[in-house]
């Protein structure tokens, strides 16, 4: 099958590449770039493992071919930490309060919240259910996410103030 020439940029690093149309986004995040953060749970737009932020907006990536993210802008789990490799709010939030268990919905949960927190700055309880609504975990209860995702929001609102 003839290639599409690709173009984006993904984590703030420009990339190019010759893609067949039918490849999924996913399938190009993970396999052409070795970026295995996002994960597929299940390839039909159903479980969120395989979030990104793309144009600042989530978006599971198993829902869209790699030839419509040309021009585009990616954030992926691998891109969400500090360049000097210091986590994420959220990233330490889910850690400090047992936002995972397995940790096959974690990284596409953390893109979701880093968007919902940037939209939302201080969500309430049901604003942050709602917000992660489309990423499923099979293992937590979603109790723990939930406070992860509070203290992240406490813990940035904090930083923000102390910066003022
Ligand atoms: Fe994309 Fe489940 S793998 S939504
Ligand atoms: Fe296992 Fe969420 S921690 S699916």
């Amino acid at each position: 099958m003839a290639k599409m020439h690709v173009k984006m940029t993904v984590n703030g690093r420009d990339v190019e590449a010759l893609a067949e149309p039918r490849t999924l986004l996913i399938h190009f995040l993970r396999e052409e770039l070795a970026l295995t953060g996002p994960h597929i749970g299940c390839d039909t737009g159903h479980c969120g493992a395989c979030t990104v932020d793309l144009d600042g907006k989530s978006v599971k990536s198993c829902t869209m071919f790699v030839a419509q993210a040309t021009g585009t802008s990616i954030t992926t789990i691998e891109g969400i930490a500090e360049p000097d490799g210091t986590l994420h709010a959220l990233q330490e939030a889910f850690r400090e309060h047992h936002g995972l268990q397995c940790g096959y919905c974690t990284p596409g949960m953390i893109t979701r919240a880093y968007r919902l927190l940037q939209e939302n700055p201080s969500p309430s309880e049901s604003e942050i259910r709602y917000g992660i609504s489309g990423n499923l975990c099979r293992c937590t209860g979603y109790q723990n996410i939930v406070k992860a995702v509070q203290a992240a929001a406490e813990q940035l609102a904090a930083a923000k103030e102390a910066a003022e």
